[in-house]
């Protein structure tokens, strides 16, 4: 996108917050297809968190060592699918990257045609400022655990915040928004998530941040109702002139000011293993041994433990 983004960028966030205070029409910002993602995303060397099992790469090493492949319109991460380890092993090796730019309002189109899969295995998108945490919030906008589906969406704040119990999305509705917890939102769809999401060919997830509200929008790949712009990668998108009714909506309110409780973040893409939900939920998801020794002995079982990527479109 020429000029008037690059403009409106070096004026600040500011400048480009106040552009879009409600729902409406958004200009394509950054296209990220394929090696578009070496250049606008830096590869997170986090440490293994308490109760996970993955070892994060540097981007030379997981290009090195084809854990992350980007090649025309696909972008690859994957976990370490060759390896067994030993009980000692810090962890698998994954990939968890973050986009070197942070947003405030914006809307992004996420078109996936693979996601992570097997026992174990727990893929998440998000929106944070990982310097800072939760404090600053933190939108989830999809992640998932051991196969099962569907999806979650979760909003957190730092402080206290409540959202309204009659708020149109159609999933399971939770009210209580601060600390860890937040207020999650499982998808209506089985196609949101895991195997289901891979066997129709993936989808688009579309996340829209405005002042007044966060939605979160999901079309299956064979779902004739997804919009044309979000299908095609348009070059503008409208999300009012959308006529599906978002998975996740977390509107602004007396009850949770959304400006004041949102600031600016990071887009983050992490294929995590085991740790404090999947590990949490390993048995009684069906799944065999426990979380960190079939991590260890199983290599092979994280075949299907990748993201592939056709696009990536930021809309400001
Ligand atoms: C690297 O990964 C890509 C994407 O899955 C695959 O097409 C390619 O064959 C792999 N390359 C090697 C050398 O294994
Ligand atoms: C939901 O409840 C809030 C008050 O909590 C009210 O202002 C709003 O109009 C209600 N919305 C709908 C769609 O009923
Ligand atoms: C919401 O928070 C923003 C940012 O702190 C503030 O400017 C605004 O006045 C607040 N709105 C209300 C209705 O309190």
């Amino acid at each position: 996108m020429p000029s008037l983004s690059a403009l409106l960028l070096s004026a600040g966030t500011s400048v480009l917050a106040a552009l879009h205070v409600q729902a409406g029409t958004y200009n394509l910002y950054q296209n990220n297809v394929g090696a578009d993602f070496l250049q606008n995303f830096v590869w997170e060397t986090t440490a293994n968190p308490s109760g996970g099992a993955v070892e994060y790469t540097t981007q030379s090493a997981a290009l090195a060592a084809n854990l992350s492949y980007a090649y025309g319109d696909t972008f690859v991460m994957r976990v370490d699918d060759t390896t067994t380890l030993s009980a000692s092993a810090t962890g698998r090796q994954s990939v968890r990257i973050k986009s070197n730019e942070q947003y405030t309002t914006h809307a992004v189109v996420f078109d996936i045609r693979h996601m992570p899969q097997g026992c174990g295995t727990w893929p998440a998108i998000w929106e944070v400022d990982d310097t800072v945490g939760v404090a600053n919030g933190e939108l989830d906008i999809m992640e998932g655990v051991n196969n099962v589906s569907p999806s979650y969406t979760t909003l957190h704040t730092g402080g206290s915040c409540t959202m309204p119990a009659n708020r149109t999305e159609r999933g399971s509705t939770a009210t209580q928004s601060s600390g860890n917890n937040g207020c999650s939102v499982s998808s209506p769809y089985s196609s949101t998530y895991g195997p289901d999401f891979n066997a129709n060919g993936g989808g688009w997830y579309v996340v829209e941040r405005t002042n007044q509200a966060i939605s979160v929008w999901f079309w299956s790949r064979q779902d004739s109702t997804v919009p044309a712009t979000v299908s095609g990668g348009g070059s503008t998108i409208n999300t009012a002139s959308w006529t599906s009714p978002p998975i996740a909506y977390f509107p602004s309110s007396s009850t949770c000011n959304l400006s004041a409780n949102m600031m600016s973040h990071n887009i983050i893409i992490n294929t995590m293993l085991c740790g404090s939900w999947a590990g949490s939920r390993y048995s009684a998801s069906g799944c065999p041994s426990t979380c960190i020794d079939y991590v260890n002995a199983n290599p092979a079982a994280f075949s299907n433990a990748y993201w592939d990527f056709a696009a990536l479109r930021i809309y400001l």
